[in-house]
């Protein structure tokens, strides 16, 4: 694995500052941001009326458990600029979420926002090991998604030679890794994958290519994959995490040093963890949803914004913030099946597990009589027989059944048979009828 060049000298100051510093700062933006939310966007001002709640409860950071949590329903009901906090004249960008169903989820930016946002994208390229003068391959999406942007005025602000090349055009992007020889790539982790399938398809052995660092995010990925990863690429493998709603990539980053979970740039984000039932905050260390409220975004502050990311909240370690750990799953991609709560993360490490088996999966739902059922679809190795790949997605559902606790249907099919992605993956197709 290539060496992790020493940070020291790179480090801004808050990523030197002590735990108290940090909390100072934040207050102090924090008590801006409610004051900046409440003054200028409606909806926060007849929701924190609704609740009781007003700008100066805010006394101590604990205090924001005060004011009411916002939702993604809260975003669309304003669609599309309700929630700015600025002039329309002022936003300089607008993104927006796709979403599976209804409106897309439009976020907007003014200049200093989109600078800020470039500060925590050079910082977060920073801790997964790049440095000034690094060539870097962005093969995040360009457009209303923000995962091509961001990371390209992070790399910009950072000193990096980027090659916008987005996603998609497999064959091109393993053409420009070949000729350009880029120290760092920023992809989506499925679509990492089917860039490897292209390196050895074109007799490429992946491990000799010149990258020394993936950044991976934008979808869920376990360790398991990072370990795999890893080996097949000799490189090192970390998360970035963020959402567009509270900026975009560049929320959360994991430093290469250590590969221990995410650390959260609090001096612009501030995370809590709640129980999605209730609503209550959970101590630091307990599973739940995670929160965040922006402390100094001008055109679209979000106060509590309830990300429906499942991890939990942890002390820092390569620096003072603190550190989420890898996203297990949405709520959303949550599987109940007679009454066991699944995760495609979950199918994911197990498949990994087994070299009969390719990573390329999907879950099906379906519904027989009254009862859900899921089958995971999973592409044989290439290199394995057909036999031994039906043995492995046998034990695969046998250990599903062990660990998890309930019966799933596995069914191995053909090399690229599997649907392929160019950005996020969709893990789960739903297939049952609307009750
Ligand atoms: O996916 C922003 C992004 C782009 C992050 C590039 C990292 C890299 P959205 O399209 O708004 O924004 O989707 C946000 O994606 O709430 C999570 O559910 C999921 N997600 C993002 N990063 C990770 C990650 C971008 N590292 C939603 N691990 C979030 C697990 C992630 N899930």
């Amino acid at each position: 694995m290539p060496a992790v060049p020493p940070i020291g000298e790179h480090l801004e100051e808050i990523e030197q500052a002590s735990i108290d510093e940090l909390r100072a700062l934040q207050l102090e933006r924090l008590q801006w941001s409610v004051r900046h939310a409440y003054a200028n966007v409606e909806h926060y001002r007849s929701t924190f009326k609704a609740a009781g709640a007003h700008p100066d409860d805010i006394k101590d950071l604990a205090d924001l458990a005060k004011l009411p949590l916002t939702s993604k329903s809260d975003l669309r009901d304003n669609y599309p600029f309700g929630m700015f906090a600025v002039p329309r004249k002022e936003i300089v960008r607008l993104h927006a979420s796709s979403g599976t169903t209804g409106k897309p989820t439009v976020v907007g930016y003014t200049r200093d926002d989109l600078d800020m946002w470039a500060t925590v994208m050079a910082r977060s390229i920073r801790a997964a090991g790049g440095r000034p003068g690094d060539i870097l391959h962005n093969a995040y999406g360009y457009g209303l998604f923000t995962g091509g942007l961001g990371a390209h005025a992070g790399a910009e602000k950072l000193g990096c030679t980027v090659v916008p090349v987005s996603g998609g055009m497999t064959e091109r992007q393993v053409q420009l890794i070949t000729d350009f020889r880029p120290d760092i790539i920023m992809v989506t982790p499925s679509y990492m994958l089917n860039i490897i399938d292209e390196l050895r398809r074109q007799g490429i052995d992946p491990r000799t290519t010149s990258l020394r660092v993936g950044v991976f995010g934008a979808e869920p990925w376990t360790n398991e994959m990072r370990k795999a990863m890893e080996e097949q690429l000799d490189m090192h493998a970390v998360d970035i995490y963020g959402l567009s709603e509270v900026i975009g990539p560049g929320v959360a980053q994991e430093c290469v040093e250590t590969k221990d979970g995410l650390h959260v740039w609090e001096d612009h984000f501030y995370p809590e963890i709640i129980d999605p039932l209730t609503g209550r905050v959970l101590p630091e260390g307990e599973k739940g949803e995670l929160v965040f409220t922006s402390l100094t975004k001008q055109a679209m502050p979000v106060i509590r914004y309830r990300t429906r990311d499942l991890t939990r909240l942890l002390p820092g370690t390569a620096r003072p913030m603190r550190r989420i750990e890898k996203i297990t799953g949405r709520t959303d991609d949550m599987v109940i099946l007679r009454g066991v709560n699944l995760f495609p993360s979950q199918i994911e490490e197990l498949v990994l597990g087994m070299p009969e088996l390719s990573p390329h999966f999907q879950c099906v739902l379906t519904r027989e009589g009254n009862l859900d059922a899921l089958t995971v679809r999973i592409e044989r190795d290439e290199r394995a027989t057909a036999d031994a790949a039906r043995d492995a997605g046998r034990r695969v559902g046998g250990l599903v059944k062990r660990v998890i606790g309930v019966t799933i249907g596995v069914e191995v099919t053909e090399p690229d048979t599997i649907e392929r992605s160019v950005g996020k993956m969709k893990r789960i197709v739903d297939r049952r009828p609307a009750r």
